[in-house]
């Protein structure tokens, strides 16, 4: 806290109101206005353009530099030498791990990716055509039946296991919900394998032969979930903290999380990028596209592009930009028309003065669907790919706010509806 103070002052209010200033480490310094109701105001900020709902150590973002640390650590250098698990390690505990704890925590995770066998019978009750996502906030959700009696949210141990259960059943779950859906069983976690590889041995692997996952597509998959591991106060997490604050237990506080993300605005973008790509369906019609997309009475958007945050290249599209050039060519897609599609739609776009007017970038979802895609993921699982990735970081500001005094998140309006009346009569 540094002392410093900010004046209000408001017609009709003789004397200015203080309000204290605080400064982090790094970032836009915050004004509290907690005192404002004393004064009879509320402050008014929808979409929270400008609020800080509250102090975190996790994750930091700079829109306008493109800058994204995970615990300090920027996301360009872990996703180039750290991995997934090492990654949700950090978000977790604030610091790597060293080589003991991170075998320890790599362990604690494998032995809790298997579901309890009730899990199974759940996914009956869905037809065979429900999209994953609504699976997911379900199956996600149901956790809470088989653990929230042995769960004391005060209690740090119990805290602990349930981030290690969460992180580690998402991937079976995910898997479960894809298998489902092409009528093929579930295939059990292997403790062999690594996260990311164990997770597509699940969803690609069958009863019927031995599967081992192709190690560029192993390295892909692991880089996407770790870009998506965490991404500060997003609407998701948001919505996780508030879900929290209530005191409600985790599983029911991440299926929260799955429900907000859903959105195409927020983790829908990836799937919603890849229907727009294949609906432009050529490098021809792209001109028509960016005409919509800047068109007010249009609602289309370019999927994938532009940020609340970044008013920069997002880092992570950068990393993935990369990464998804790698991976078509590991696999001769090279000359995939959709990737194809997807570097000329930026092109244009960046050289547009509409998106250079309003910072419009590509964003995490622009490129990841095109990976996803050459991995043979189909387009209804991206946003439980998403879903999967981010959990860490859910887990990390759940855990962060329930470990320090906290208040339930409940916030007041600006009321312009009818005022005092009596029913008539
Ligand atoms: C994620 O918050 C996070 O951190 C999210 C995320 C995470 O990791 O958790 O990073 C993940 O959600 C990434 C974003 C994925 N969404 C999309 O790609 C969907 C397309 N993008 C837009 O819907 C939009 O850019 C948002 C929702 C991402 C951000 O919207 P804002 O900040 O509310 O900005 P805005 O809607 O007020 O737009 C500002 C202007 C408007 O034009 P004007 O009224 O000023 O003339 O930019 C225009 C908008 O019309 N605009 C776009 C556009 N995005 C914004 N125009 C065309 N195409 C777009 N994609």
């Amino acid at each position: 806290m540094t002392g410093k103070k900010a004046q209000l002052t408001v017609d009709g209010i003789a004397e200015p109101i203080e309000l204290p200033v605080y400064e982090g480490t790094t970032g836009p310094a915050v004004i509290d206005v907690r005192s404002l109701t004393n004064n009879g105001f509320f402050t008014f900020d929808p979409g929270f353009m400008s609020t800080a709902s509250c102090e975190s150590k996790i994750t930091y973002i700079d829109g306008d530099e493109g800058i994204l640390l995970y615990r300090g650590y920027p996301i360009e250098q872990l996703a180039e030498k750290s991995d997934y698990l090492e990654c949700c390690y950090l978000l977790l505990n604030g610091e790597l791990p060293n080589t003991k704890q991170k075998e320890e925590f790599v362990k604690a995770i494998r032995y809790h990716t298997m579901v309890h066998e009730q899990i199974h019978y759940f996914f009956n009750g869905f037809p065979r055509h429900a999209h994953p996502m609504s699976i997911m906030v379900g199956v996600v959700g149901a956790l809470s039946a088989f653990y929230h009696e042995a769960l004391k949210i005060e209690s740090e141990d119990h805290r602990k296991t349930a981030a290690l259960r969460l992180i580690a059943k998402m991937p079976t779950i995910a898997a479960m919900c894809y298998k489902y859906s092409i009528g093929q069983p579930f295939l059990y976690p292997r403790n062999d394998l690594s996260f990311s590889a164990n997770f597509l041995y699940m969803m690609f692997g069958t009863p019927c032969e031995t599967y081992l996952p192709n190690p560029v597509l192993v390295d892909a998959m692991d880089k996407i979930f770790l870009l998506h591991a965490d991404h500060e106060q997003n609407a998701s997490t948001s919505t996780v903290r508030l879900a929290g604050s209530t005191g409600a237990n985790p599983y029911a506080c991440i299926s929260s999380g799955i429900t907000a993300l859903w959105g195409p605005a927020h983790g829908g973008a990836n799937e919603a990028v890849l229907k727009m790509l294949i609906e432009i369906g050529d490098e021809s019609h792209i001109e028509k596209y960016i005409t919509k997309a800047k068109d007010k009475d249009d609602p289309f958007r370019l999927m994938g592009f532009g940020h609340r945050v970044y008013k920069n290249f997002d880092p992570r599209a950068k990393v993935l930009r990369a990464a998804c050039q790698n991976v078509l060519s590991e696999l001769g897609l090279e000359n995939d028309p959709l990737l194809k599609i997807a570097m000329k739609l930026e092109k244009i776009a960046l050289e547009d003065q509409y998106f250079i007017d309003r910072s419009l970038y590509p964003n995490v979802d622009f490129y990841s669907g095109i990976i996803l895609k050459a991995i043979g993921i189909p387009v209804n699982m991206f946003t439980v790919i998403f879903a999967t990735g981010r959990t860490p970081g859910w887990v990390a500001h759940w855990n962060e706010m329930i470990s320090y005094p906290f208040k339930i998140g409940r916030p007041r309006q600006l009321y312009t509806g009818a005022t005092l009346r009596d029913y008539p009569g």
